[in-house]
């Protein structure tokens, strides 16, 4: 009996240590889980009246004089006839760093090839690489010196004399729309790149031209962030000071890994940009800001990644437009995406069927893979 009870009593005494112990564990993970639904929460119930009202466009506002600050810098590298052709269907920024030589070759070679397009698919696409200048000053003259060498060869680098650093990239924004304001005003659509994305052009492309038979207007598709949170913890890179910016939950914006603007959105943003505060550092939210003082809003297209990689396979190739994170594999993947046996894979209702049950297989996983969404799968 005594025996039993004593047994009993250690069998409780495990139980409830291992409880607390799981309780313990859950509630430290829940601090992490709280904080981020909580404000994921708060941020999205308060997206309606970001997205609704004029109150960022108020505090963003400032002179014309003092907004000139943000996009007057001298260019160092410059191509006023680049875009002179009548019929340009897009001007497509890259966003490059000075250093980024092997990135920039990459996509000259594969997606950014201009006599390419133009040869395969029959259209006028202008790549351009913005800049600005390398921020160490021991290293600039040297990678300078390269860079007009470079430029000499392919005339295609856009560069300003500001430093080429993540906290001025609103600076490298502006320069977009302001080159694209001076010298290509005619172009249908304008893409804002980074350098290490794959664009699938042929698809690109087929979907510009239906957009523009359309007659498309106040359009801006990407991957669209709905109600993100500021991130005010300090150590993250996308840090950001509530003196910078108050309020819970930035506008709706694209992610600035790729995005697409109409001619009239491009025109919008480059008009407001002249009175706005540009200090505030990340580029797509500063972007969104733009947008909404100009009551422009942005739609989600499934197959524009934000972070996200792609799967490799033919099913995806046929569909997709951007893949964020290609450094390495630029080449192998524009071949693979580009062959023309791959080519209405997904036509026809067997093709049909058997691409949709791939896609649902590559992107329906239940944990997060960050990539395309599940729902691309349907479409
Ligand atoms: C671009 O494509 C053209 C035509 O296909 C080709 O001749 C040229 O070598 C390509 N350019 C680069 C940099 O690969
Ligand atoms: C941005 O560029 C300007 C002009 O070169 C420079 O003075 C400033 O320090 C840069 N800011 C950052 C955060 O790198
Ligand atoms: C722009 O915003 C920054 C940061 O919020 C602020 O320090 C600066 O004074 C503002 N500039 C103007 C001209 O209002
Ligand atoms: C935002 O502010 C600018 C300049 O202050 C103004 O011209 C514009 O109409 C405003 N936009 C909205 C949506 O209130």
């Amino acid at each position: 009996m005594f025996m039993n009870f004593r047994r009993i009593k250690k069998c409780q005494c495990l139980q409830l240590v291992s409880m607390g112990f799981a309780l313990s564990v859950l509630m430290v993970c829940w601090d992490q889980l709280d904080h981020h639904v909580v404000s994921h929460m708060k941020s999205y119930s308060y997206r309606y009246l970001i997205n609704s009202y004029d109150f960022i466009n108020k505090s963003f506002s400032v002179s014309q004089l003092e907004a000139e600050r943000f996009s007057s810098f001298p260019y160092l590298l410059n191509h006023n006839g680049k875009c002179d052709e009548k019929d340009v269907l897009l001007l497509l920024f890259v966003k490059s760093s000075p250093e980024n030589v092997e990135r920039r070759q990459a996509i000259r070679s594969t997606w950014g090839n201009e006599t390419y397009i133009h040869q395969a698919l029959g259209v006028t696409v202008r790549v351009v690489f913005a800049l600005g200048v390398h921020p160490e000053p021991q290293q600039r003259a040297y990678v300078q010196q390269k860079l007009y060498q470079e430029d000499q060869v392919y005339r295609d680098l856009v560069q300003q004399n500001f430093k080429d650093t993540f906290h001025n990239l609103t600076l490298k924004l502006l320069l977009q729309f302001r080159w694209a304001h001076v010298n290509c005003a005619h172009a249908d659509f304008l893409m804002s790149a980074d350098d290490d994305i794959f664009v699938h052009m042929p698809n690109l492309v087929h979907y510009l031209q239906s957009l523009k038979e359309q007659g498309v207007q106040d359009f801006w598709a990407g991957h669209v962030h709905r109600g993100a949170p500021p991130i005010r913890r300090k150590d993250s890179k996308y840090y950001m000071p509530y003196e910078m910016y108050q309020w819970a939950s930035y506008p709706d914006y694209t992610a600035g890994a790729g995005y697409v603007v109409s001619r009239d959105v491009a025109a919008k943003i480059y008009q407001v940009s002249l009175s706005l505060n540009a200090s505030l550092y990340i580029d797509d939210v500063f972007m969104g800001i733009c947008a909404n003082a100009m009551g422009v809003s942005p739609q989600e297209h499934v197959y524009f990644s934000g972070e996200g990689k792609a799967p490799y396979h033919p099913c995806i190739y046929d569909k997709m437009i951007t893949s964020h994170g290609h450094v390495h594999d630029v080449r192998y993947l524009w071949k693979a995406a580009t062959d023309p046996e791959i080519s209405g894979i997904s036509s026809g209702l067997m093709g049909k069927l058997y691409c949709t049950a791939v896609k649902i297989m590559l992107l329906c996983k239940p944990q997060y893979l960050n990539t395309y969404p599940c729902k691309a799968a349907f479409s």
